[in-house]
């Protein structure tokens, strides 16, 4: 079987982006072969910084870990390697398409798109309201997950 390589990103990968990761590794939990899940953030403010210490508050109150993270920049490779790159606001899409180039364009998606209310994931970095930014996130991963689940992506 095919893994689906999943790259989700956000502006600092302190918030949102790391949060999407957890929340959607916790979801296909049980089913880990078919999935390879990470994060990364467009700017290089944080790298090596673990999850922002609210956004893993809010992720603990729904069960969900995040030890061991540690941020990343994206780089240009990451559209060779993964098959989707899920931003969480237009400012995200905007960055990626600019590193993305040509093919790797294809692959970007915008992660509200996912649901029936499109729009950004508001950084919760600058509104200071993670649980609004959790419920917007998991709803786009269930949202993701099912569209993956419908084989629209690929034939597995
Ligand atoms: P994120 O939020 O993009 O959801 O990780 C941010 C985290 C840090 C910064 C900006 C946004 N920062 O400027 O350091």
């Amino acid at each position: 079987m095919k893994k689906i390589k999943i790259l989700f990103v956000c502006l600092g990968n302190i918030c949102r982006s790391p949060m999407a990761e957890f929340t959607m590794k916790d979801m296909v939990r049980g089913r880990e072969a078919a999935f390879e899940i990470a994060s990364a953030g467009t700017e290089s403010y944080n790298i090596g910084r673990p999850v922002n210490p609210p956004a893993a508050r809010e992720l603990s109150r729904h069960g969900i870990g995040c030890a061991g993270f540690a941020a990343r920049q994206l780089r240009r490779e990451d559209f060779q390697h993964y098959d989707l790159l899920i931003g969480m606001d237009g400012e995200n899409i905007r960055d990626m398409e600019r590193l993305g180039g040509r093919d790797g364009r294809k692959k970007i998606r915008r992660m509200m798109d996912f649901t029936a209310r499109p729009g950004d994931v508001d950084d919760p970095w600058y509104t200071g309201d993670y649980a609004t930014a959790w419920r917007d996130i998991e709803e786009g991963c269930r949202g993701l997950l099912a569209w993956l689940d419908s084989g629209t992506l690929t034939e597995r």
